[in-house]
C-alpha cells in the first residue's frame, strides 16, 4: 500500500524505511504512528524482507519526537490511547523477529529516541544530537523511554536524559551505550549499508533466535534465561542454514545462508 508520511525502498533483502515530514522534522503524529505499524506488520510477513533500516527524511533529523502541535490538545485519556499506540508499534519492532537498524543522521529526540531504542542497531553520525526533552514540556516519555533507556544505558543515564532534558552529542550517546556505532556524516550510509548487507546476508533463523533470547533476557530471571537460549539453540539444528554453516566452517568455505 501507499503510505502518506513513510517512504519504503527494497534492496537485496533491505527494506528501507524512511519517516517522510522532513518540514516538522519527521516528528510522530497519529496518522505516522499508525503507518509505521502497518509497515513493520508488512516487514515481519514479508520473507523477501531479511534486515530493516528505519531513517528520517531529510538531513537534520531522524525523528525530532512525537508531534507536540497535535498531543498539546488531548485530553488525559485521549494521551493514553496516543501513549498505547506508539508503545504498540515501538512493541511491534522491538518483537519484529528481523533485525532493524536505526540510522540518525540528526535530531533523535522524544519520541524519535524511543522509537530508535526500539530498534536493534544504532548508527549515528556525529551530527546526532539524542535526547528526551519532554520534561521541558511538563511531560514524561510515553514511548517506552523510561523503561528502554533504564535497561539500554542503566539507570543512571535513564534518569540524566529524562530529567535534565538535554540533548547529548553523538560521542556522549555511544560512551554511554544509547547508540552502537558514530561514524561522519558523509560515512553515514556506507556504514549503515554494509550493516545491513552483512545481516540479510546471515541466517535469518539464527538471527531471530538472537533476537529472541537477548530480549527475553530482559524478562526473565538468569536459570529461565539459561533455559530459554538452551531451547534457542537446539531449534537452529532444524534447519538448513545450520547445516551449511557448520559444514562450510569444515570444509573452509564461504556459507551460503538460504534462509532455509
Ligand atoms: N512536534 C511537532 N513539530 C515539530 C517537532 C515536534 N516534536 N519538532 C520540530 N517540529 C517542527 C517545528 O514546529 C517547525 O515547524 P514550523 O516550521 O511549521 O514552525 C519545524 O518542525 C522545524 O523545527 P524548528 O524548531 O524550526 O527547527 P530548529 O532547527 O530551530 O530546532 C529542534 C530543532 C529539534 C531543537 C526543535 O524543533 C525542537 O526542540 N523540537 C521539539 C523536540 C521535542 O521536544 N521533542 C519531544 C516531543 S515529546
Amino acid at each position: 500500500m501507499g503510505f502518506g508520511n513513510l517512504l519504503t525502498a527494497d534492496r537485496d533483502g533491505v527494506r528501507t524505511i524512511t519517516v517522510n515530514r522532513p518540514d516538522k522534522l519527521n516528528a510522530l503524529d497519529r496518522q505516522t504512528i499508525a503507518e509505521l505499524q502497518i509497515a513493520f506488520d508488512q516487514a515481519r510477513h514479508d520473507d523477501a524482507v531479511r534486515v530493516v533500516v528505519l531513517t528520517g527524511a531529510g538531513e537534520k533529523a531522524f525523528v525530532a519526537g512525537a508531534d507536540i502541535a497535535e498531543f498539546s490538545s488531548l485530553t488525559p485519556l485521549q494521551a493514553v490511547s496516543f501513549a498505547q499506540a506508539g508503545q504498540r508499534m515501538t512493541c511491534s519492532i522491538e518483537r519484529l523477529g528481523k533485525p532493524v537498524i536505526a540510522r540518525l543522521g540528526g535530531y533523535a529526540l522524544g519520541g524519535g529516541l524511543e522509537l530508535a531504542m526500539a530498534c536493534h542497531l544504532r548508527i549515528a553520525s556525529t551530527r546526532a544530537r539524542i535526547g528526551q526533552p519532554e520534561i521541558n514540556l511538563g511531560l514524561i516519555p510515553g514511548f517506552g523511554g523510561t523503561q528502554r533507556l533504564a535497561r539500554l544505558a542503566g539507570r543512571a543515564a535513564a534518569l540524566e536524559l529524562c530529567l535534565l532534558g538535554a540533548p547529548i552529542d553523538a560521542a556522549r550517546a555511544l560512551a554511554l551505550g544509547v547508540v552502537n556505532r558514530v561514524v561522519e556524516p558523509e560515512a553515514l550510509d556506507a556504514e549503515v549499508e554494509a550493516t545491513a548487507a552483512q545481516l540479510a546476508a546471515a541466517a535469518p533463523h539464527a538471527l531471530a533466535g538472537i533476537l529472541d533470547t537477548v530480549l527475553a533476557a530482559g524478562d526473565l530471571g538468569s536459570d529461565d534465561g539459561l533455559a530459554y537460549e538452551a531451547k534457542a539453540f537446539g531449534l537452529c539444528f532444524s534447519t538448513a542454514d545450520a547445516r551449511e554453516g557448520t559444514a562450510a566452517f569444515l570444509e573452509r568455505r564461504k556459507p551460503r545462508f538460504t534462509g532455509g
